[in-house]
């Protein structure tokens, strides 16, 4: 068994493979903690498999020493293990991996090498901190529940707020300004929703500035960030405006720490 922990800025997220499958992940809001691993490890005991290694990434990584309830560890560097999940996602060659935490990452894979190409500081605490400010508190669970409710177009203005007619390569839906209709007369479901797609959106327009310098148009998408309702369809939507491939993953808040596992396996 070979057991991948990601720690995060935010949270530490915990893998276990058993073979080459994925038999368990659990994410631990704050901290690593060597207790709730240790539980974590027996309750996959039964299976009767012991831990051959186990790979550590994410930014608290430095803080771990080369053992683990005695177990070896082998430290993964988190560009590399994010390089790496994209192989759980898709065989294209050429792509970028767009790691949407707390902040976002860029790493340019190739058949050669994997490269950290830049990043943003825009990122899940952008959307919460500045979520705090403007609908004056509340955690993950209110600001999802709150932008299910929310209308873009009470927000954004669009191509179609400003002209009676297509722009060349611009349809009338395509955003020319995040917040650009806002007033203070705001609903907070419009606000939540409208933070949710400035940073997705730039995000993504980033990485697609990125790849078209390179040459590269399909991009896989991980981090907690993904696991937002309303990711599929900012994607899809500069999937059709730009003619790329944006992927997101299946289990994007654990891709790294998969990742890692994917490097010593
Ligand atoms: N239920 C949720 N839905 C969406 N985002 C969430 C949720 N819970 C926490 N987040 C946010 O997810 C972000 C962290 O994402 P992720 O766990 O992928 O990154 P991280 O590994 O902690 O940080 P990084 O990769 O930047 O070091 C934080 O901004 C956090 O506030
Ligand atoms: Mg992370």
């Amino acid at each position: 068994m070979y057991i991948g922990i990601d720690i995060g800025i935010s949270s530490t997220k915990v893998v276990a493979f058993v073979g080459k499958k994925l038999n368990k992940k659990e994410i631990w809001e704050g901290g690593f903690d060597e207790k709730r691993l240790n539980e974590f490890i027996s309750s996959i005991r039964s299976l009767d498999c012991r831990v051959e290694k186990i790979a550590v990434t994410g930014v608290g990584s430095k803080r771990i020493g080369n053992k683990l309830l005695g177990y070896p560890v082998v430290k993964i560097d988190e560009f590399d293990a994010n390089a790496a999940s994209a192989s759980y996602v898709c065989d294209e060659p050429e792509i970028i991996v767009v790691s949407m935490g707390s902040g976002t990452s860029f790493v340019e894979v190739t058949s050669k090498e994997a490269k950290h190409i830049g990043g943003s500081a825009l990122g899940g605490g952008t959307i919460l901190g500045l979520f705090q400010h403007l609908v004056g508190g509340g955690g993950w669970t209110h600001l999802r529940a709150l932008a299910e409710r929310g209308q873009l177009n009470n927000i954004d203005l669009t191509i179609g707020d400003i002209s009676s007619e297509e722009l060349p390569d611009l349809p009338m839906d395509v955003t020319v300004c995040n917040f650009g209709k806002a007033n203070n007369h705001d609903t907070p479901q419009d606000l939540a929703l409208g933070l949710i797609n400035m940073v997705l959106q730039n995000i993504g327009v980033m990485a697609y500035l990125a790849g078209s310098g390179r040459g590269i148009k399909t991009f896989v998408v991980i981090g907690r960030m993904t696991t937002l309702p309303h990711a599929p369809e900012i994607f899809e939507r500069l999937n059709n405006l730009y003619g790329v491939n944006f992927i997101l993953a299946q289990q994007p808040t654990f891709m790294t720490a998969i990742g890692a596992v994917v490097k010593v396996l």
